[in-house]
């Protein structure tokens, strides 16, 4: 990015963006090298000018949620490094249906909307993201997800337009969704939710909760399942089954507790990181014949 280019960016924004900061500070497993510029956005117009600029100058943007599905690599991201804030961090509730801005912590939304005794969402219990996030991955156990509550989504294009998309254009599989074919930002979205007693959802809420803290490493520095599960199996089970669990490279470590999860033991690099996936994967298929697909989205140049 050139010193004229800082420039502009710098004048689009109410929020001084954060030029080479390290992505480390911006991922729950805390590994990743410099964003050449990390820009925050307040409004729909600083998101519409900062994305128009970036089409005009052929810069790429990245949008960055809660980091926690995400691992960069030591090389850093270059480009822009796109946060939603303020107003694009909205929730407005109405009857049944509520509306969210995309750069909206989810585990907030969902005690916010249990309050209101609007419940469903408390398969997404746990997830540490943004909605826009969640939607894009379609997160949720491994059967239930967020998509399923999903009934409109405003998205914003590479070419800086907004782009209304109902319930039948969209497409939502196991952690998959069209999302990224149909735009670049989830601007927001309207959910249908269900009517509930307040305390029966919080108390599902709970349960769930529980399930987590005993069943993963929810304390340590990590990004959640690093494989997805296949077709009828669970990615934790064929990994633990190999043998894989407390396996180290560096300070990246197969989480005792779950094992397809991989926890930052302190200063773990990406590299550690991609290094121990890749022997997990290579395991496994060696093992057992399966080969796992990645669940954690992987960006950003080698160190
Ligand atoms: N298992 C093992 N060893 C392990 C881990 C799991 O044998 O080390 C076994 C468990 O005993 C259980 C089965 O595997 O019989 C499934 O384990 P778990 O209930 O933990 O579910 P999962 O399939 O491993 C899925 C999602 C999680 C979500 C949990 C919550 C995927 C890849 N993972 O995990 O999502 O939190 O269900 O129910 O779909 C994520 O998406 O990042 C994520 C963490």
């Amino acid at each position: 990015m050139t010193e004229t280019e800082r420039k502009i960016l710098t004048k689009l924004v109410t929020e001084p963006p954060k030029f080479n900061e390290p992505m480390r500070h911006h991922t729950t497993l805390r590994v990743g090298g410099p964003a050449d510029a990390l820009v925050t956005v307040h409004t729909l117009d600083e998101l519409r000018k900062v994305v128009q600029f970036a089409c005009e100058k052929d810069l790429p943007i990245l949008v960055l949620g809660e980091g926690s599905n995400l691992i960069v690599r030591d090389g850093g991201i270059r480009g822009i490094v796109l946060r939603l804030s303020g107003e694009l961090t909205k929730i407005n509730f109405d009857t049944r249906e509520i509306e969210v801005g995309g750069g909206t912590y989810l585990p907030h939304l969902i005690v916010k909307a249990a309050q209101r005794g609007l419940g469903g969402l408390e398969c997404c219990t746990g997830v540490p993201g943004t909605v826009g996030g969640a939607l894009i991955s379609n997160a949720g156990t491994a059967e239930e997800f967020i998509g399923d509550k999903v009934k409109r989504v405003t998205l914003l294009t590479r070419d800086g337009e907004l782009k209304v998309v109902e319930r039948d254009e969209l497409k939502f599989g196991y952690r998959h969704s069209n999302l990224r074919d149909l735009g670049l930002v989830v601007v927001s979205v309207v959910m249908n939710l269900n009517h509930d007693e307040p305390k029966a959802i919080m108390e599902r809420i709970h349960r769930r909760w529980r399930y987590r803290w005993e069943t993963q490493p929810v304390n340590m520095p990590c990004a959640g399942c690093i494989f997805k599960n296949p077709p009828g199996e669970r990615a934790g089970r064929l990994l633990d089954a190999a043998g894989l669990k407390g396996v180290r490279i560096g300070d990246a470590q197969v989480s005792p507790i779950h094992a397809n999860f991989i926890v930052n033991m302190g200063n773990a690099t990406a590299k550690d990181v991609l290094a121990l996936a890749d022997l997990m994967k290579r395991t496994v298929l060696e093992k057992f014949g399966v080969n796992l697909e990645y669940e954690v989205q992987i960006v950003g140049e080698d160190g």
